[in-house]
Parts: structure tokens; C-alpha cells; sequence
């Protein structure tokens, strides 16, 4: 818990220094009313298609996080089956720099709380099996509450996606690779 707290604090400081007031910055791909998302390199498994919902099965867009957020997945594995997955996470922001009004994404400090994540806990899907998958993944964000705390909600997000194979005796190869940009509303 204090470790959380801490965390927290360091984000807090480390996200609210470029106090500095920047250009706002129009939402890339279309992302103000559908999200968007690629594949960014010829994994084993490859997406296909992203919806959010809530849970009456109606659009969750921009995803409102004070709804249920269920994310189906439509996919392809045309490698083994995986019956354990770490996930790594990135975040970025779409702004303009400090010295620079060019609006592009800039990383978003995360502390190592986004890396490493059991992929079958978190989704609770596993075994990833050869062939089709169609993915319903509830997403709980609560442990990252402090995460979202920082994030204004008034542009575009993108989450980077890495998932790397743990099956017993495997080298932790990357299975897949997706950018998703989005927007979100708090
Ligand atoms: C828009 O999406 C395409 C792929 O769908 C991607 O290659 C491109 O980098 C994206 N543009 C931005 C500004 O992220």
C-alpha cells in the first residue's frame, strides 16, 4: 500500500512538471469517435478487429470509465499455443512539445507498473490457442486508479501493447505487438 501511495506521489510530480500551458492538439486517426487500432509487427498473433462495449452490449465510446469496459478481440494465432503471457505496457499522449507546437505522441512515465503484467490473470483467457481467437476481455482498472488519476481525459491516448510468450522453457519471444489510440472520457 505505501509502495502504491509513493508510486502515486513520484507520478503526480513527475506528470504535473510541464505545467506549461501547449497547443491543443486535434485528435489523430479519427480518434475522437472511433477508436483505432494496428498491429506494430508481424507477430505470432495478430488482431483483427477492437470493440469496447459496455454491458449491455452498446457502444463504449469515447470509453467512459465510470461504465463497464469490455473489449473484444478478434485474432489470429498462427503460432503454439500460449498457456502464460507477460504483458508489457506503454502510454503516450498526443501534445505538442515544450519548445515545439507540433502535435505528436510523447510517453507517459508509468514507473515499471505497466511492465511485466501476468497477461492470463489480467484477461483471464488463457490458453491462447492456434487459430482463431475471439478475446471477451472485462477490463478491471482499478489497481491502476493511480495511473488514470493523471491522465485529463481531453486527448488523444495510445496504449502500446507487447506480449511476450512464457510458456514453460520458451525465450520470451514476442507474440504480439498492438498500438490502440483512443480517447477517453472520466
Ligand atoms: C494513424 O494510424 C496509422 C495506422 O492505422 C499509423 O501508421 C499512424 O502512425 C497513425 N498516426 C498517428 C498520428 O498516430
Amino acid at each position: 500500500m505505501f509502495r502504491l501511495a509513493l508510486t502515486a506521489a513520484l507520478l503526480a510530480v513527475a506528470y504535473s512538471f510541464p505545467a506549461i500551458s501547449k497547443a491543443t492538439c486535434a485528435y489523430p486517426n479519427n480518434t475522437d469517435t472511433a477508436i483505432n487500432f494496428f498491429n506494430c509487427a508481424p507477430d505470432a498473433i495478430q488482431v483483427q478487429t477492437v470493440t469496447v462495449t459496455d454491458d449491455s452490449g452498446a457502444s463504449n465510446y469515447p470509453i467512459d470509465l465510470k461504465k463497464p469496459i469490455n473489449l473484444n478481440l478478434k485474432s489470429y494465432d498462427s503460432g503454439a499455443d500460449y498457456v502464460a503471457d507477460l504483458v508489457n505496457v506503454k502510454l503516450y499522449e498526443f501534445t505538442s512539445g515544450w519548445l515545439d507546437s507540433t502535435c505528436s505522441w510523447h510517453g507517459i512515465p508509468t514507473f515499471g507498473m505497466l511492465d511485466g503484467i501476468n497477461g492470463c490473470t489480467f484477461a483471464d483467457n488463457c490458453p491462447l490457442n492456434h487459430g482463431d481467437l475471439n478475446l471477451d476481455i472485462k477490463l478491471d482498472l482499478t489497481k491502476y486508479a493511480p495511473i488514470l488519476a493523471l491522465l485529463a481525459g481531453d486527448k488523444a491516448y495510445e496504449i502500446e501493447v507487447h506480449m511476450l510468450d512464457n510458456n514453460p522453457g520458451s525465450s520470451k519471444e514476442e507474440i504480439a505487438c498492438v498500438v490502440t489510440q483512443l480517447r477517453f472520457i472520466k
